[in-house]
């Protein structure tokens, strides 16, 4: 029998080393024959992963040449502006530290107390060790001269292996931490994107395109709160819903989309189209995005004002195109975490998967074990008693069955694209109304450890 079922059997849930070990079998698998896919696929994991850590697409000319958000973080004492950012302001809006960056001393200084949290010139030194997860400082002789952003900032966070390094105003996800390892493709819930771009000293490039003055601007952006952002905001101009309040979106995890067809909260598209229009139109990288559905002056005013509908470039000042393969790949790939032991009741579960494909009729769209249809995973808002808000600012006008797997990494925040149901027996109690399903406290009990115990 081949060694390879073995250690796939041994390896699962272990990690990457594990992992690397598979991948050394399975490239010397049979007769020592090299399997040309599987050992494409290891080279377009990695590059990929690299491209999700570490690339800004060349996005510094956005955020630190535009915005000069470099000047608020190095803060006047270095050559900025203001009192400049400190580790523990960076801390309490969500930003991470990847501990594999930091110097064995550095981060016993850190576990001892000994780093003063206050000075900024300490966020400096962490952005120079690239320790500063989804933010890449450009630095000529010393100084900070521009920042970029990458697609870590949102999509990753760190575990909680240090939990007394957070500062005591942040609870993060259950799960998370702020000094820790990455886990990629886990929605950082902590990070609050509006209030760190509200810091940037000069916001024209926002003001021009939406054409409104800058405080307005720094009002939206201070609405989204932790965990949100709004990618439709640069299209449409809505900063705000009709009932008041923000019109920004949680951020969704970024594993368990293999098989998905449609992303994102209101389905605009597979996985390389929205990685495209990212990191084009709202990381601001340099690169080629093509959408002609964005062409509607009457759905996205802006979008349509600015041509985002066919933005063009020179091929070889292109730095997005390239890198959409091996991230789409990598994105495949990312596991899955499995719910920590205790996070549900096992029986409870069991009882739960018998209401979830029957009475509670939720595998109608959450489809075992996809979590979402096979096919076309859109419904229109009425299916789901919902508003239309959210949807109306997407092509199709409908919203995405949410593949349902690991859902105690995204706890924080709520569910729901805006949050709008503060936990999973909300959710339910949701479901129960809007289909009539009759289901009793004990029935919702079970369909929520059900939940809780959903992997993809
Ligand atoms: C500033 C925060 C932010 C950054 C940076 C960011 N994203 Fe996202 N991402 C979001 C939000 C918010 C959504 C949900 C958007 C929506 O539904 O309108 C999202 C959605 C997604 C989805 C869809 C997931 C699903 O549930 O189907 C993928 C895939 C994704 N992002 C990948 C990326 C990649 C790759 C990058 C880098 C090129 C990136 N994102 C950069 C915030 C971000
Ligand atoms: C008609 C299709 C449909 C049915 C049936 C359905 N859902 Fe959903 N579900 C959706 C859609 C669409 C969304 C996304 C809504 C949004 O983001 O506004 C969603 C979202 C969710 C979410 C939020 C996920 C997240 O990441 O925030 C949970 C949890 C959920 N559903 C559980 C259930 C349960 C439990 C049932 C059965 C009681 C069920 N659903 C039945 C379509 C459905």
């Amino acid at each position: 029998m081949s060694v390879v079922p073995i250690l796939r059997r041994v390896c699962f849930g272990v990690g990457s080393v594990c992992l690397l070990l598979l991948a050394a079998v399975l490239l010397a698998d049979g007769d020592g024959k090299r399997d040309s896919a599987t050992a494409n696929a290891i080279v377009m994991v990695q590059e990929g992963q690299r491209t999700f850590r570490f690339d800004t697409f060349g996005d510094e000319a956005f955020w630190g040449d535009q915005l000069k958000l470099h000047l608020a973080i190095e803060g006047a004492q270095f050559g900025g502006v203001g009192p400049g950012v400190s580790p523990r302001t960076a801390l309490s809006v969500g930003l991470k530290v990847d501990a594999d960056a930091l110097p064995l001393n550095l981060l016993e200084q850190f576990r001892r107390g000994d780093i003063n949290l206050d000075n900024p010139a300490v966020t400096l030194a962490l952005l120079r060790l690239d320790a500063v997860v989804g933010v890449k400082g450009f630095f000529e002789g010393g100084t900070l001269r521009s920042i970029g952003i990458q697609c870590a900032l949102c999509h990753s966070t760190v575990d909680n292996s240090q939990p007394e390094l957070c500062p005591p105003s942040l609870q993060p996800n259950p799960g998370t931490g702020c000094v820790g390892r990455r886990l990629d493709g886990w929605a950082n819930r902590d990070l609050n994107v509006g209030a760190i771009i509200a810091l940037a000293p000069d916001l024209t490039p926002f003001t021009n395109l939406l054409g409104v003055d800058a405080d307005t601007v720094r009002k939206v952006l201070l609405a989204w709160g932790p965990g949100k952002f709004d990618a439709e905001l640069i299209l449409d101009g809505k900063g705000f819903r009709p009932d008041g309040q923000t019109a920004a979106t949680l951020i969704p995890p970024a594993f368990g989309l293999a098989g998905v067809n449609l992303h994102t909260w209101t389905g605009w598209g597979s996985i390389p189209y929205w990685n495209a229009f990212v990191a084009n139109l709202e990381m601001h990288g340099q690169g080629r995005f093509f959408d002609p559905r964005l062409d509607n002056p009457q759905q996205f005013p802006i979008a349509a004002a600015n041509g985002f509908a066919n933005v063009m470039i020179d091929p070889d000042a292109d730095r997005i195109t390239s890198k959409l393969a091996a991230l789409h790949v990598y994105q495949l790939s990312i596991p899955s975490p499995e719910p920590p032991p205790g996070s549900f009741d096992p029986e409870a579960a069991k009882r739960g998967e018998a209401l979830f494909t029957g009475k509670a009729m939720c595998n109608n769209c959450h489809v075992k074990p996809l979590w979402t249809e096979p096919g076309w995973n859109l419904h229109l808002l009425a299916e789901i008693c919902t508003d239309s808000f959210q949807a109306d600012r997407s092509p199709d006008r409908r919203y995405r069955t949410s593949p349902l797997g690991a859902l105690f990494t995204h706890t924080k925040g709520g569910f729901y694209h805006d949050g709008r149901f503060a936990t999973l027996p909300d959710v339910i109690d949701h479901y129960n109304a809007c289909f009539s399903l009759g289901l009793t406290d004990t029935e919702r009990t079970d369909l929520v450890n059900y939940l809780l115990s959903l992997r993809f």
